[in-house]
């Protein structure tokens, strides 16, 4: 990688150190900061990673102020109309969109993988039946490495690989039981006749009394949303699974702590939590007192599916997933649902806001999501676990990037310590 150097002095004391400049193939030069404790004595600080790199990364590319992301270089917008998720799971895994043979292969690979350990089906009976299917899915991750150990030498390429697969293939079958155990219904096996989707569909809705056909406009949809889903940089969740994975954690234990990152509203929970306001918003009048409480500081209030940490523009996946709102609503007969027209006004409103267009807050993917979650029949807390199914790709692909890297070391981030200055014991009966 192409470098150059900078000079910082500091002028306390006139020091100056040079540090090395990382160039990438896209984005912000970097500083190399490696050196700077050991070398100068110095920490940077920087909470929330705003200006902080923590990986070199092949995976994925986000322009936030122009609203661009490619996944291995190919932008979004042609991979959500050309491909398909298993598709880009493959590009993601191994680095270059296959061929017919290896994409039929991988295909076979992922569905063979979808079942789950008998005894592992037990473990939905354990929780209680209004349990949120994703503290169900955190569980029944994380004891995944009880049932595969044949897969958790990380050291082993061809674990790692088949613990990618087994991930990537039982999370719909994961999550379809949570949803299954949370309505008391029985569970339904996969079907190895559908796709990656249409199986998840079948699974989650299919009764045992009854036939079941997998609606194609469904199965399409939720395709695509889970391509927009796949992965996005360093963000909570995958930064999450690479700290986990850094100490040699088992690759299903690293999943289960990026599933549980993600839960949180203000990152991937935040699907589920555009609906819970939409709701409570309830009517285009009372749009101007959710907005005015968004801008109140005293108010915990955050407009869900608005903002992004790195995105100061319309967030892509959310652009493509507002066009797909019209298209699903359409088809499924459902155009005039009002609730879509109500995200509609309150997107307009908001974007047209002097707070909200200082603030550079567009709609983010979270935004729209929920929304054809819901015309799909999918219920408000399973819209998360959604999110985790597709991010699962995301998370197995950084977690392989980061534990096949040479000089891959435990991540142990520093502090700024501002407590108490150093002082001695004090016995009990002489405290005041
Ligand atoms: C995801 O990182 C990723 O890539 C995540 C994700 C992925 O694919 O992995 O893209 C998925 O998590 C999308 C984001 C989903 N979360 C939400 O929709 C929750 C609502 N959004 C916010 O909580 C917030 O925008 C964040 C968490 C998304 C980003 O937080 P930042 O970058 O820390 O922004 P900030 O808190 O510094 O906000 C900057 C300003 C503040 O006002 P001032 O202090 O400057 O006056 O904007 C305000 C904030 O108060 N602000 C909002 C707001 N988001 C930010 N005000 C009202 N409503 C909001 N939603």
């Amino acid at each position: 990688m192409k470098e150059h150097t900078v000079t910082v002095t500091d002028n306390r004391t006139g020091e100056q150190i040079e540090l090395p400049v990382k160039h990438p193939t896209h984005g912000p030069y970097a500083v190399d900061i490696g050196r700077l404790f050991r070398d100068a004595g110095y920490f940077t600080y920087d909470p929330g990673f705003l200006s902080t790199a923590s990986c070199q990364s092949t995976l994925t590319y986000l322009d936030g102020d122009n609203g661009e992301l490619l996944y291995r270089g190919y932008p979004i917008e042609q991979l959500a109309e050309k491909s398909s998720f298993t598709e880009v799971a493959y590009l993601m895994l191994y680095g270059e969109l296959p061929e017919k043979e290896p994409l039929k292969k991988f295909n076979d690979v992922i569905i063979k993988h979808s079942m789950l350990n008998e005894s592992l089906s037990s473990l939905f009976g354990g929780f209680y039946h209004d349990a949120h299917p994703m503290a169900i899915m955190v569980g029944v991750v994380g004891s995944l490495s009880a049932f595969y150990h044949d897969s958790t030498d990380i050291s082993n390429a061809s674990h790692r690989e088949i613990a990618a697969h087994r991930m990537i293939a039982k999370m719909p079958t994961i999550a379809a039981a949570s949803y299954k155990h949370s309505i008391g219904e029985p569970q339904v096996y996969p079907d190895n006749s559908l796709s990656y989707t249409g199986n998840l569909l079948r699974m989650m809705f299919s009764v045992p009394c009854e036939p079941y056909k997998v609606d194609p406009v469904a199965e399409k949809a939720l395709d695509l949303i889970f391509i927009l889903h796949i992965d996005h940089e360093q963000n909570a969740s995958t930064s999450t699974v690479r700290l986990a994975g850094s100490s040699g954690a088992n690759p299903f234990a690293c999943i289960a702590s990026g599933i549980a990152a993600l839960w949180g509203p203000a990152h991937g929970g935040a699907n589920e939590a555009v609906l819970s306001m939409l709701d409570e918003i309830g009517h285009v009048d009372n749009i101007p007192e959710f907005l005015a409480r968004a801008k109140d500081k005293n108010d915990p209030f955050r407009l869900m599916g608005f903002g992004h940490r790195v995105y100061k523009n319309y967030d892509p996946r959310a652009k493509i997933i507002r066009q797909m709102c019209y298209d699903v609503l359409e088809k499924l007969d459902d155009k005039d649902d009002p609730t879509f027209e109500l995200a509609l006004k309150l997107e307009e409103i908001a974007l047209n806001d002097e707070y909200f267009i200082q603030r550079n807050l567009y709609p983010n993917v979270d935004f729209y999501s929920g929304l054809i979650y819901k015309a799909l029949g999918i219920p408000t807390n399973m819209f998360t676990v959604m999110f985790a199914i597709a991010r699962t790709v995301g998370w197995v692909a950084q977690w392989t990037e980061m534990i096949a890297e040479e000089n891959q070391r435990i991540g142990r981030p520093r502090q700024i310590y501002v407590g108490p200055e150093k002082r001695d014991y004090v016995e009990i009966d002489k405290r005041q």
